[in-house]
């Protein structure tokens, strides 16, 4: 099964460009269905016309398990599963969604990423089927439609890679666990709280960003399900999610990497009410789950190797 892992845990991988390119004031989240006749040879043709490299535009592909397993049987990441449907002690419910190849277009100009999503939407359409097709943005805060900032905890520097990729030595190295989940915000609902009680529901302050210490910080907030050790090491992951939508039908388009798939599964269980205590996210009252998809996305060295063997 590992006949090829010397490809997947060199020591010569690459992550695939634009990972850590920040902010990106613009994105686009295509998720697609590969057709069941599609060849794995015109697979590959309309994957390298899709991620043709364009100014100004970083373009990542990432691939669910099956489709995976189609195009590379040789190996696959060790954690590499669909994502399933999710339910939570307290009621709550995770969506599965899954489907097979997914692009991260993003950049500065929404102009360029759209042409971006264009090339690859017109490399693809003869193979798949777009299941979901969502515009992103960020303002100059990086604050999210709650008008919390959002990405404020996410690691800095060097810290991101190894949140993010996967280690040298495991099959897949260089590359990147990756949950994808479009949350549909209630913002009238929100806005009804006073400040006071939606900071409580964040764990941060609104206006300045500042976490809540001690008593202030409920075992319930956001960061409290989120911020979470196991064996003393923080359970670290990368967020580049940002928001997306309309007047109506709008909220955050949640994009996360991570190094083990189980720091992501493990935050989504205590999020849901599932870990020992039983306490959910009381943001779960206020933005509701519509998509879930993991990824897998292939170091740059493997990406390549998958394209051209
Ligand atoms: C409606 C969906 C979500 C919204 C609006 C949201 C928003 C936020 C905000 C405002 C913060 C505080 C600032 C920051 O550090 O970024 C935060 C932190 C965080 N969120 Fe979310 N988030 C959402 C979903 C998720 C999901 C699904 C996960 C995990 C799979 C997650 C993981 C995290 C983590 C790890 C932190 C940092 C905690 C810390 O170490 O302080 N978030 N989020």
């Amino acid at each position: 099964m590992l006949s090829d892992s010397s490809r997947s845990s060199s020591s010569d991988t690459l992550y695939q460009p634009g990972l850590l390119e920040e902010p990106g004031r613009a994105a686009h989240y295509l998720e697609m269905s590969l057709n069941a006749f599609a060849q794995r040879a015109s697979i590959v043709t309309a994957i390298k016309a899709a991620i043709r490299p364009m100014e100004g535009v970083w373009i990542a592909v990432c691939f669910g398990a099956e489709a995976w397993d189609r195009l590379n049987p040789e190996w696959r990441p060790a954690k590499l599963v669909p994502f399933t449907a999710l339910t939570g002690a307290n009621g709550y419910a995770m969506p599965a969604t899954q489907s097979d190849v997914y692009f991260w277009i993003h950049g500065e100009d929404q102009g360029d990423v759209m042409d971006a999503v264009l090339q690859v939407h017109d490399a693809m359409r003869d193979i798949s089927r777009c299941v979901l097709d969502i515009g992103g943005f960020k303002n100059r805060e990086a604050r999210d439609l709650t008008g919390f900032v959002d990405g404020t905890a996410n690691p800095k520097g060097d810290k991101r890679l190894d949140a993010a990729l996967i280690p040298e030595g495991e099959a897949g190295a260089g590359g990147s666990y990756v949950l994808t989940q479009q949350w549909q915000h209630h913002l009238q609902a929100f806005h009804q709280l006073s400040v006071h009680e939606q900071q409580q529901v964040i764990g941060r302050t609104k206006q300045d960003n500042i976490e809540l210490e001690g008593d202030d910080m409920p075992a319930t907030s956001h960061v409290s399900r989120t911020d979470v050790k196991v064996n003393g090491v923080g359970q670290k992951i990368y967020r580049r999610s940002t928001p997306y939508g309309g007047a109506d039908n709008h909220g955050l388009y949640f994009l996360a990497f991570a190094c083990d798939l189980d720091r992501i599964r493990i935050q989504l269980e205590r999020m849901l009410g599932n870990s020992g205590d039983g306490l959910s996210d009381h943001l779960m009252k206020y933005s509701t789950p519509r998509t879930g998809a993991y990824w897998f996305m292939p170091s740059q060295t493997d990406l390549n190797h998958l394209l051209n063997r």
